[in-house]
């Protein structure tokens, strides 16, 4: 079925830690410890759209995660819209599965490029922020994970609408709790991640940082 969401992502991070016991792993934080806020006192978010270093990969990034803030709110809609049912179970799949499908594919390329690329930049630039890069990258894993279970559970209810009722209900329920638990995370990670990178950014300039978009 050409709506099927695809379930093996490819993921490969370059860290792979225990996290359940992490007061900072993703689905417990609430945001950074007041250690990991320094840089971010000196550059709160009100002053970054104005700031003279926030230069064009800063604003390419931040367009992404915007996009995948957007992407997520539409999800969420769409998935409320059919439980509560103003969407009718033939039309969700068409509404749902190509904005899944691309926010999924989207993102394991953006995490692939944080992971090999940005993040070992920024964690050499200051050492005191290394232990917030660990933490973004065990988000990614765990992310992933949810990625996962989400395809998988939406897959279960695609195959359920050729069912009964009792079956679309069952499994409508437990994509709900997947795709949930994934915006959830996204949402707290994405916030977390310009945290911590924004104002390093700010603070050190694109130029002298070594990752300034040029040509
Ligand atoms: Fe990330
Ligand atoms: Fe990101």
């Amino acid at each position: 079925m050409a709506l099927r969401i695809g379930a093996d992502n490819g993921y490969q991070g370059l860290m792979n830690h225990e996290t359940l016991n992490d007061p900072l792993a993703l689905a417990r934080r609430t945001g950074w410890p007041e250690d990991m806020r320094m840089l971010l006192l000196r550059y709160p978010r009100e002053r970054w759209e104005t700031h003279a270093n926030l230069g064009g990969m800063a604003r390419f990034w931040l367009s992404r995660h915007a996009m995948f803030r957007e992407l997520s709110a539409l999800i969420g809609t769409i998935t409320g819209d059919f439980r509560e049912g103003r969407l009718a179970a033939p039309d969700f799949p068409g509404r749902l599965v190509p904005r899944l499908q691309f926010l999924l594919s989207q993102l394991n390329a953006h995490h692939q490029i944080e992971d090999y690329h940005y993040f070992p930049i920024f964690r050499a630039a200051d050492d005191r922020l290394a232990r917030g890069f660990d933490v973004l990258e065990e988000d990614h894993h765990a992310i992933h994970a949810d990625m996962a279970r989400t395809a998988d559970a939406t897959n279960a209810l695609l195959r359920a609408f050729a069912g009964d009722a009792d079956a679309v209900r069952r499994c409508g329920e437990d994509y709900a709790t997947a795709s949930g638990a994934l915006l959830a995370g996204l949402m707290r990670h994405l916030d977390d991640e310009e945290d911590l990178i924004v104002p390093l950014i700010l603070d050190r300039g694109e130029d002298a940082l070594g990752v300034a978009h040029h040509g």
